[in-house]
């Protein structure tokens, strides 16, 4: 397959790259670097010895996009680009729609006029809200609490609506979990600039010590320990998945959700300990005050993706305690 990649200069972007580079696919990646750095392409290579065709730039420049369609045969596309941090949204809302929405908006646009209707969506479990039952399924209901989560339900719908219009579109949301972990050579990740806002890099900046210590987000929740509880997934799974996915939108047409999750939960402090036990280093931490907007517990019934796309988390959580620390360690060197 000849795969375009938006954002794929991204963490999950240049994971998938590599496999499916390492499967023999053909990789072309367009991304702008708004979150990510350039040294990562060389990596990728590095990685698997093979080649990317690599185009630098905003998909929301019809332009580009446009030049990318005319020069490259593209089977299937997967869209990663757009922003993600939860937080950041709620003060950017525009920004967010802006990036998020006209992205989709320009891709899905030059798709449809040169013919290419297969797409592969990044989604995320955000889009369940606080689901009244777990684990949970595809059929749930959908709701959002921020405008990063509604970016991505809006963009299910836009998505939802082009089939609806033209029933030769293939499309798959893939609804992400909680990717974690980074590919065991140690060269690509999730490093974010600054403080992170997600548990694992926070974890890592502890454990190396260029944080203090962890606040955990309280402790009095429904959940075994109080903690908050997730279906964190290695990064490497969730890549794979989106091979299963591009080999099944290739295969017909509709449009169709799946979970990617492993399907178990692991509370805030099965992480830490974890990653103690696993990384031989302390992660000192205090509890603090609830975040504003969090769940108690959230994670996959991850069947229907195993049952269509034959696909299914294999990586434990010790693999992703160790690769995203393995990460930072290398990356020092
Ligand atoms: P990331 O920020 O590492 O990657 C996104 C990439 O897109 C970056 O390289 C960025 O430079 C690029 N980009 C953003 N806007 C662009 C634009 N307009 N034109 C060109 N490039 C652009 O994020 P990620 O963690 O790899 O996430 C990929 C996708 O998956 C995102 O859509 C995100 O919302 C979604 N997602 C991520 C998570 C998660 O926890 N990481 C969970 C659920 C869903
Ligand atoms: N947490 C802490 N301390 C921290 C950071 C997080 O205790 O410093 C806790 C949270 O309270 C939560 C758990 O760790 O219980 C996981 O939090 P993350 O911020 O890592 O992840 P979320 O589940 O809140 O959200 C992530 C992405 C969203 C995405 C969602 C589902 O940030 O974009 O997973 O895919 F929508």
């Amino acid at each position: 397959m000849k795969v375009l990649l938006t954002g794929g200069a991204g963490y999950i972007g240049s994971h998938t790259a590599v496999e499916l580079l390492e499967e023999g696919h053909e990789v072309i990646i367009i991304d702008n670097f708004s979150n990510s750095r350039k040294e990562v392409l060389d990596y990728i290579t590095q990685i698997t010895g093979k080649d990317i065709i690599f185009y630098e730039g905003d998909v929301c420049d019809y332009e580009i996009v446009t030049r990318i369609f005319e020069e490259q045969a593209i089977d299937v596309v997967i869209h990663f680009a757009g922003y993600k941090a939860v937080g950041e949204s709620v003060i950017k809302p525009i920004m967010y729609y802006q990036n998020n929405l006209n992205s989709t908006l320009v891709l899905c646009d030059v798709m449809q006029k040169h013919g290419c209707k297969k797409i592969v969506f990044s989604s995320s479990a955000t889009v369940y809200g606080n689901p009244s039952s777990l684990p949970i399924r595809e059929d749930f209901p959908l709701s959002t609490t921020n405008p990063y989560g509604t970016t991505k339900l809006f963009i299910e719908q836009i998505l939802n609506d082009i089939y609806v219009a033209d029933s030769e579109w293939s499309i798959a949301l893939l609804r992400y979990f909680n990717p974690i972990g980074a590919h065991e050579s140690g060269l690509i990740g999730e490093n974010p600039h600054g403080i992170p806002n997600n548990l694992m890099p926070y974890i890592v900046k502890v454990a190396n010590q260029e944080l203090k210590e962890l606040s955990i987000f309280g402790n009095d929740y429904d959940t075994p320990d109080g903690t908050g509880v997730r279906d964190y997934i290695h990064v490497v799974d969730l890549a794979k998945g989106h091979i299963k996915a591009c080999e099944t939108v290739l295969k017909g047409s509709g449009v169709d959700a799946y979970n990617l999750g492993t399907g178990v939960g692991y509370s805030v402090l099965d992480l830490v300990k974890t990653f103690e036990r696993v990384n031989k280093v302390a992660v000192p931490y205090k509890v603090v005050a609830r975040r504003p907007g969090d769940i108690a517990s959230c994670y996959a019934d991850p069947s229907y993706a195993f049952t269509k796309l034959g696909w299914k988390a294999e990586k434990t959580v010790d693999d992703m305690c160790r690769d995203a620390y393995n990460y930072i360690v290398v990356n020092k060197g």
